[in-house]
């Protein structure tokens, strides 16, 4: 079976039991602090099982995009290694959301293995939960005994909780699970080992391929267990894992889903791919080169298509962290020393083009970004070797490498460790990896100690679930109730986090700023500092909490500022649409920062906007602002129908199967969002771009600001320029005021060159004048007139250069003060003489100091008076 073949044979499968098919939900995980990307197919649907949220179907499937490269599953070290771990893997999962339990989840599952999809049962075992003291679990009996209808007793294993309780992180929902085993070896090496020792054993070819959870459990921060409201169940398929077993392949990377991109790297690199895994010689690195840019582009891929920039922090790090390993790999394995990857995408992006379209849909995009991390980096590593090279050089008797240094080269200078040890290795050197490690201790415990943000579990205070927002259409409400609360620790401060059962509050999301305002507990006045989002929670930030947090409250949102904000967010979206007329529809919104002060927009275009184009853009906006357009909301819209409206739609934003739709004239400006508005678009006043740079390559960022914020913009920059008018005297016509000033200034500075190459030919003549012999050398001395001491050194200059033997000492006067000049020629510096000496001497005179070299030295002093004390002293010595 083809690949794209074994994917729609399980929707299908799925489809005809009644399951709903979703489309993959983004990778990158918004509005959840547990988890940066999406690690498994249950993810979005989190809420369904926490109960915070009913599901509109209680059954669904789908193929998830999934990313395990941090956190409580991480797997970014294997890849590579081995044949059958991924950065980036897509899960095929079904699910019942408080519907089917064990039974159905477990038999379906046996079905579509062994009749759809034809694997041998023979070749399957099963593992179940054997129970945990600790957490107080009795062994999965039920679904043991299910397993037993269908297969023989010594193919069903019990586990314990480290194989055969899933969860999701370090909290949150989670249960006992059932997996699937599947045993790929040859009928000659199965009648030798019985498959089911090798279960769980990190044999390569006999490995999980479906976990089926029974998520029964919510783990708390204190890590004790509690009892969900329903029941539910999540099962996921490896998809390149089953893709394998029926292929008949030992390694995923030998399968069709990787063919494509592994066919268009050989080509490139002029290299064969061998398959090796165990010799770790130079053929195995070589492979394990392959297998990392086929494996890592994909992740980096799909994560730039979703949304997640490779960046310095969090998510966006991980992603240029497995992008540079991708690089680092091609450089060091594969001898390419340019940018391959963003080729790679584009095959990626043809091959998946009718799966994720995403990709394909932006590959300019996505290829143009990666680029240009690639050189980047490749510049990092080019400098990393020199100074690694450096090291070794000033290292050279004892052929070793100090931790220190090492860290050095990683931390400060981006230069990853592991290449650091190779090409030690290669040239005879040891690098001292202990002291390495220390270092990067120290410096985890650092950066850790920085960002600690303890959360504490909620105080749970009424059952209800419902936790709705009213902000569209309210400022201020007053009866709500609390219904949870908790305590989180910031830098060692407290502050709470309350949760109502309804509120007026904008939770910050999309880029929107959250709210802030008033909640009044009986009379008690609670400030909110802030409104943020967790999945759906919308929580309120206060530094305390009331007296009595079950009073019924009122909540009352800074209605000035929410005004100033949804300001900006219309603004945005008329300048959204605005881009796409002027620049082009490819200059998509790549994300946002929508305060009451300003609004700042980031969007996909690959050169910088001209001053021509703003105009256009700012023109446009200001006049839709004054059309007064009303705006259209329509808060309930099936997905199906916004998108054949031809809404705009932003690639990562998961959508649900309904959607809010924001329309200022359905020909201009219609958007999925959910922030806040204005009723028409005349609120907004006036709208000025303030700044317009690029953030990295290929993304551009406009700054702009409204309404009153607009008004003191263009106020502070009238009355500057009005105070330009004012220091030129009001000229009709400012800019050519400056213009010609700037021209006089070009003139004025010319003449003045013109004078000091006058006064300097004087100074000469006068001196040459007065010029003796003493002693057969010729003795120029005396004061003159000249505004640059420059003037005087070149004097020196060309007596050097004219050969005779001379002793130069001339004074001058500038600003009140007095310098002196000495030079000498070569020849009595031969004998002894040094300008840098005398002048030492002669400085006294005029009571200074000075210094310089053998042959030129100058002084500065107070006393004018001296100048001639001092020239006399230096015929003296001579
Ligand atoms: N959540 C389970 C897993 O990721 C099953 O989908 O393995």
């Amino acid at each position: 079976m083809k690949s794209s073949d074994i994917r729609q044979k399980f929707l299908d499968f799925f489809e005809a039991k009644q399951h709903k098919i979703v489309p993959s939900a983004p990778l990158v995980n918004k509005d959840d602090p547990t988890l940066m990307f999406i690690n498994a197919g249950m993810n979005p649907f989190k809420d369904y099982f926490l109960g915070n949220k009913a599901a509109v179907d209680v059954r669904v499937a789908d193929t998830q995009k999934c990313l395990r490269v941090s956190g409580k599953h991480n797997d970014l070290e294997e890849v590579g290694v081995d044949g059958y771990h991924h950065t980036l893997f897509e899960m095929l999962g079904n699910w019942s959301f408080g519907d089917y339990f064990k039974q159905e989840a477990i038999e379906w599952a046996w079905e579509l293995l062994t009749k759809e999809f034809g694997i041998d049962p023979d070749r399957l075992y099963i593992s179940y939960f054997g129970g945990d003291e600790a957490d107080g679990l009795a062994p999965d009996d039920e679904a043991k005994a299910i397993w037993a209808n269908i297969l023989s007793n010594e193919r069903i294993l019990p586990f314990d909780k480290k194989d055969n309780f899933w969860e999701m992180g370090e909290t949150g929902p989670c249960g006992p699970c059932s997996e699937i085993h599947v045993d790929l070896r040859s009928d000659e090496e199965r009648a030798k080992t019985n498959g089911a020792s090798l279960v769980n054993e990190d044999h390569p070819e006999v490995i999980e391929i479906w976990n089926l959870v029974f998520i029964e459990f919510e783990r708390k921060a204190d890590r004790s267990l509690v009892d969900l409201p329903s029941k539910h169940i999540d099962t996921g398929m490896g998809f390149e894992r089953i893709t394998m077993a029926l292929q008949g392949k030992t390694s995923s990377y030998d399968t069709d889903l990787f063919e494509p991109t592994m066919s268009f790297l050989e080509k490139a690199t002029g290299l064969k791919y061998e398959g090796e895994y165990d010799n770790k010689g130079a053929t195995f690195q070589k492979d394990m080169a392959f297998r990392v840019l086929i494996d890592h582009i994909r992740a980096v891929s799909f994560a730039i298509a979703d949304g997640q920039l490779p960046s310095n922090t969090g998510a966006g790090y991980v992603i240029r962290r497995i992008l540079r390993r991708a690089v680092r790999y091609y450089y060091s394995f594969l001898d390419l020393k340019k940018p391959v990857l963003y080729q790679l995408m584009g095959v990626l992006a043809d091959q998946f083009k009718t799966v994720f379209p995403e990709l394909h849909e932006q590959r300019e995009f996505v290829g143009k970004l990666i680029k240009s991390e690639e050189e980047t980096f490749l510049k990092t590593l080019g400098s990393g070797i020199e100074r690694l090279d450096a090291l070794m050089a000033k290292e050279k008797a004892t052929k070793a490498i100090n931790g220190k240094d090492a860290f050095e080269l990683y931390d400060t200078f981006g230069f990853p460790f592991d290449l650091t040890m190779l090409i030690a290795s290669e040239k005879g050197y040891q690098v001292d990896e202990a002291g390495f490690d220390v270092a990067l201790k120290e410096q985890k415990k650092r950066s850790k100690a920085d960002a600690v943000k303890q959360v504490g579990d909620w105080m749970v205070l009424s059952d209800e679930t419902d936790n709705e927002f009213v902000g569209y259409d309210h400022l201020s409400i007053d009866d709500a109730q609390v219904i949870k609360y908790r305590t989180v620790k910031v830098k060692k401060k407290n502050q709470f986090q309350i949760v109502l059962n309804k509120t007026p509050f904008y939770a910050e999301s999309g880029g929107q700023h959250g709210d802030s305002g008033l909640m009044w507990f009986d009379d008690e006045k609670v400030p909110v500092l802030d409104t943020q989002k967790e999945n759906d929670l919308i929580i309120h930030v206060v530094k305390s909490l009331p007296a009595n947090i079950s009073a019924t409250v009122k909540a009352e949102v800074n209605s000035q500022k929410r005004a100033a904000i949804s300001k900006n967010h219309t603004a945005a979206h008329l300048m959204h649409s605005a881009l796409h007329e002027v620049l082009g529809t490819h200059a998509l919104q790549k994300g946002q920062d929508l305060n009451d002060k300003k609004l700042r927009f980031d969007f996909s275009h690959f050169s910088k906007v001209t001053d021509e184009e703003l105009v256009k853009i700012e023109k446009l906006v200001n006049e839709k602002i004054r059309a007064n357009i009303s705006l259209e909301e329509n808060r309930h819209m099936s997905l199906e129908e916004a998108k054949a409206s031809g809404a705009t739609m932003l690639f990562g934003e998961k959508y649900g199967e309904f959607v809010r739709l924001i329309t200022y004239d359905k020909d201009f400006s219609s958007e999925l969002c959910g922030g806040t508005h204005v009723t028409s678009t005349g609120e907004i006043g006036l709208f000025k771009i303030t700044v317009e740079t690029s953030v990295g390559s290929s993304i551009r960022r406009i700054e702009a600001v409204t309404a009153t914020e607009a008004e003191a913009y263009v106020d502070k920059e009238i009355a500057e320029l009005n105070a330009i008018r004012g220091l030129f005297k009001n000229p009709k016509k400012v800019a050519q005021a400056v213009e010609k000033l700037q021209e006089e200034n070009k003139s004025l500075k010319k003449q003045l060159e013109k004078l000091d190459i006058l006064q300097a030919k004087m100074a000469k003549a006068e001196l040459e004048s007065n010029a003796t012999l003493i002693n057969g050398v010729k003795f120029v001395s005396g004061r003159v007139e000249v505004d640059n001491v420059e003037a005087v050194k070149n004097i020196a200059r060309q007596y050097r250069q004219a050969g005779e033997t001379f002793f130069m000492v001339v004074g001058t006067e500038a600003n009140g003060k007095a310098n002196l000049t000495v030079s000498l020629s070569d020849d009595l510096i031969a004998k002894g003489m040094n300008a840098g000496k005398i002048i030492r001497e002669l400085a006294k005179h005029i009571r200074g100091g000075g210094g310089g070299q053998p042959f030129l030295a100058t002084a500065g002093g107070k006393d004018i008076s001296g100048l001639p004390n001092a020239i006399d002293a230096a015929k003296a010595m001579l």
